[in-house]
């Protein structure tokens, strides 16, 4: 059977064997969800990269496809997005339907060796058999390099009112925007990023796209930033703004807590493309590594593994609109087994190891400073999932959940703040065998972290400090393993 292996995602996709990372090309076309991803299937760190490739009906049950994209002359596959050209805006189309188009950064070693700055350009490729199989665009790069050496991880959206294709790729610490007609000649719009935001390492894997703000559209600019993130190296972050068509206006000049996760374990995260406009969800998926332990977490057949798939809608409060992010409502269908708690810090509960668990509590009730779930297994090894109230901040601590020592930053107490002051407080959390999910107040706030304990978190058990949590329930579901 595969995917058996100690430490094995049960409930979140992970490639059959080696090394991956970013999501790439998320793209839906006729029923299918696409998920191509940067790959090197030839070893268990990062090598040459190619694009390996998934799909899924459903966004819970996966399916591995052959290799998708395999480096060439002009380098190998690094990030970038795909798009339907449902006009054949590209003159691409052969068959009856339109193509499918993966947009990507061509990346030379040898000229970067060589000391050159213009390693990375955009190129594209295109199937016209549900991305089955791709032929490369025979006059790629269709962006040379401009002179930066950081120039990649193009996406790609068609923009309904200027009829245009808009991309927004990461260049050095800010994005650049290009406009075009047909996917093949592209016009340089503008930059964006200067001053804005954080600058603690390079900025990678934009994503832009419009979303409703009660009668307003507002438009999120992600950005992927290594390093800085909240709980150090890399990490996922957002604007909130105006995109006119040619440049992104930032709504937000001084803000700090936009993250799209306070986890270290979510990079990279961007949207799927064409879902149909029926559905109008806004759907991401993240790596759920950080660079810097990714090439030596201990697994051995394969390394890497992606977030649950999100949806994401913004929400008021009293700091402004935030972005919210919660498990996809498809995930329902992997619940087996329910119970409902009581709050009760003696009682031991026994667990699968793959759970979803949901917690509420009425804080205007409680009087404890700090409570929430302790993961435990005979090994006594343990992974506390918290809220402390006097420090209004939710937190993941792993420092004594198993093996930590192949990395100096790894074994943390992941903390982010609250961003509401609802009396109510809510945990969602979604518990697999190497990894925690934490979507916060309805998704407020995220938090994700892997761990590897060796043998899988069985007990579930409750704490509080200094007080007593009151009025608090509990519902707990046994999942089912997604790759039976
Ligand atoms: C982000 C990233 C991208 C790049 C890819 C290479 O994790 O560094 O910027 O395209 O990974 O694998």
């Amino acid at each position: 059977m595969p995917y058996q292996e100690q430490h094995r995602p049960q409930i979140h996709f992970s490639p059959p064997g080696n090394w991956m990372n970013d999501p790439n090309g998320l793209v839906y076309y006729r029923g299918e969800y696409h998920l191509f991803y940067q790959y090197y299937p030839d070893g268990t760190v990062w090598g040459p990269m190619h694009w390996g490739h998934a799909f899924s009906r459903d966004l819970v049950y996966w399916e591995n496809l052959p290799v998708a994209l395999f480096p060439d002359a002009l380098g190998s596959i690094f990030s970038g997005s795909a798009v339907i050209d449902r006009k054949n805006t590209s003159g691409l189309q052969t068959g009856e339907h339109p193509p499918m188009i993966a947009i990507f950064t061509h990346h030379d070693k040898t000229k970067q060796q060589k000391g050159k700055t213009d390693y990375q350009v955009q190129s594209l490729a295109c199937s016209n058999d549900m991305g089955r199989n791709f032929v490369k665009y025979k006059h790629n790069p269709v962006i040379p390099n401009p002179g930066e050496p950081d120039f990649r991880d193009p996406k790609v959206t068609w923009n309904k009112s200027l009829q245009l294709w808009i991309m927004v790729l990461a260049a050095g610490q800010k994005v650049k925007f290009y406009g075009s007609p047909n996917l093949l000649y592209w016009d340089y719009l503008s930059d964006f990023g200067t001053g804005a935001g954080d600058h603690g390492g390079v900025w990678e894997c934009p994503d832009l796209f419009p979303v409703k703000a009660g009668n307003e559209i507002k438009w999120i600019l992600i950005v992927s930033i290594n390093a800085g993130a909240p709980n150090g190296g890399s990490g996922t972050r957002y604007f909130i703004g105006y995109f006119d068509g040619v440049k992104f206006t930032n709504d937000n000049s001084e803000e700090t807590e936009l993250w799209l996760d306070y986890g270290p374990d979510n990079y990279a995260e961007v949207s799927w493309s064409d879902i149909p406009e029926e559905d109008g969800r806004r759907i991401v998926i993240g790596w759920m590594s950080n660079w810097d332990y990714a090439e030596t977490v201990p697994t051995t057949a394969w390394r890497g593994a992606l977030t649950l798939p999100r949806s994401i809608s913004l929400r008021a409060t009293e700091r402004g609109l935030r972005l919210c992010s919660n498990p996809v409502s498809e995930l329902k269908k992997i619940r087996n087994g329910k119970q409902s708690f009581e709050f009760n810090t003696d009682t031991i509960i026994n667990i699968s190891g793959l759970n979803e668990i949901l917690m509420s509590t009425s804080l205007a009730e409680n009087s404890a400073e700090e409570f929430g779930i302790i993961f435990s297994n005979s090994r006594k090894k343990k992974l506390v999932v918290g809220y402390n109230s006097r420090l209004n901040q939710f937190y993941v601590d792993r420092t004594n959940s198993g093996q930590t020592s192949f990395s100096p930053t790894f074994s943390n107490k992941a903390v982010a703040p609250r961003l509401t002051t609802d009396n109510i407080l809510r945990m969602h959390i979604f518990l697999d065998v190497p990894s925690i999910e934490l979507f916060a107040d309805n998704g407020l706030v995220t938090l994700t972290a892997i761990f590897f304990p060796g043998e899988k978190f069985d007990s579930l058990s409750f704490f509080q400090t200094k007080g007593t949590v009151k009025n608090t329930q509990c519902v707990l579901f046994e999942l089912n393993s997604i790759w039976k």
